[in-house]
């Protein structure tokens, strides 16, 4: 069979059906399993959300009791496992030491390679909980610090911001926290979720396909975004100054970190919740330098750029909302990960019921088949 034509990027192609989630580019619209972001961000709760996204539908008020106390007992991390983190290079990239402790957790849970509906569902919970605390632990090991015990008192995304900077939440830093963590939880099939879903169609483990999402999640184009995005506010000292950056910026074709996407044509609806609790949180903290500056650099961009569809996503206003929260910028794509791995994780367990070994192909375009020319002839 010959094959021509090349899907570059994979742009607009299906390679499964789902119910987890989907997405409304033109009007910017996000739903998990039918219902809106915005109300999950403003009703619901990391728990209740990851039930949504495994179960494909709410919980009952004891089925989310049961739930949220399975991912809360499987919050703790074998100390052998801390120990390897620990002798990792310092320097070394927290996404990388991440990944490196998911795999970690693989070989030290001996259900990883169980493959009945019941042990699948019960290492996707192991994972989804343990991965926030492997987050907070590696940030800390990283500052000098050791990792701190998880808080049984406390939700998940409170207490994950417990485990990271030591010290309690207060009311609204928790809800941003929760609302963080139900923002970044699914996706549809960004490059992570195709990446683990890739690895998984293999009937490789859940432990080996969350790793390669971290892997493809680690990268600028992706959720790396938000640590730029915010590396490029807190250069920027006034609003003024934001609109010569951005002008610059465009004149030497570089891309705004924070702009732009494959399928939103217009605002990510998450990027417009983020915007709201950073307006809170600046107000909270008496400090409204970052929102303004993005504030400006989204304004322009919408002025040069919006004739190109080219708006503000999750990535511009998340990166400020962790900063303000205390966050130091290296954690920001590891929360991504963290909160993102029950969207893979549901996706592949969807994916699962009806499974298909996921192969693309490659359209061949060099020399026809030639002698081998042996080394000392060359
Ligand atoms: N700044 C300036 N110009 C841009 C930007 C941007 N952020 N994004 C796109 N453009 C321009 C791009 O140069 C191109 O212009 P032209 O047609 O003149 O060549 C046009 O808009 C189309 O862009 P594209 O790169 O072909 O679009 P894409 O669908 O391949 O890219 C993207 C999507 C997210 C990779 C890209 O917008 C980008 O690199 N953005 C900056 C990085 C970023 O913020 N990533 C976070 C994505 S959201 C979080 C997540 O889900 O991971």
């Amino acid at each position: 069979m010959s094959i021509t034509g090349v899907y570059k990027g994979l742009d607009n192609v299906p390679i499964k059906e789902t119910v987890i989630s989907t997405i409304d580019g033109e009007k910017g619209k996000l739903y998990y399993v039918g219902y809106s972001v915005e109300e999950l961000a403003e009703k619901s709760n990391y728990e209740e959300v990851s039930f949504l996204l495994l179960h494909k539908r709410l919980p009952t008020g004891e089925e989310l009791k049961d739930f949220s106390n399975k991912l809360m007992k499987e919050r703790t991390i074998p100390n052998e496992i801390w120990s390897i983190l620990e002798k990792t290079p310092p320097g070394a990239p927290l996404m990388d030491k991440l990944k490196a402790g998911v795999d970690l957790l693989g070989l030290f849970d001996g259900e990883a390679e169980k493959t009945d509906k019941a042990a699948r569902l019960s290492t996707a919970i192991r994972i989804i909980s343990k991965i926030a605390t492997l987050v907070a632990g590696v940030y800390r090991l990283k500052k000098g610090l050791q990792p701190l015990e998880p808080d049984p008192g406390l939700n998940h995304a409170s207490n994950f911001l417990y485990m990271a900077t030591g010290k309690k939440p207060n009311a609204l830093e928790s809800k941003i926290m929760d609302v963080t963590f139900i923002l970044h939880a699914e996706h549809e099939l960004p490059a992570s979720s195709t990446a683990a879903l890739v690895v998984a169609s293999t009937l490789s483990d859940l432990y080996s396909a969350v790793s390669a999402g971290i892997g493809a999640l680690k990268g600028p184009l992706h959720g790396g975004a938000n640590e730029r995005a915010l590396e490029m506010l807190m250069s920027i000292k006034t609003p003024e100054e934001a609109e010569q950056y951005v002008l610059r910026e465009l004149a030497s074709k570089r891309k705004i970190m924070g702009f732009g996407h494959r399928v939103y044509k217009t605002f990510d609806p998450r990027a417009l919740i983020f915007k709201s609790y950073l307006e809170q949180l600046s107000e909270m903290r008496k400090d409204r330098k970052l929102l303004e500056i993005a504030n400006r650099i989204e304004s322009v961009m919408i002025r040069e750029l919006g004739s190109k569809l080219i708006y503000p996503n999750i990535d511009l206003y998340s990166g400020p909302v962790f900063n303000l929260l205390g966050l130091d910028k290296e954690i920001f794509t590891p929360i991504f990960a963290a909160a993102r791995s029950v969207g893979w994780i549901a996706h592949i367990l969807e994916y699962w019921e009806d499974n298909r070994l996921i192969r693309p192909r490659a359209v061949y375009i060099g020399p026809g088949p030639r002698r081998y020319v042996p080394v000392d002839e060359r």
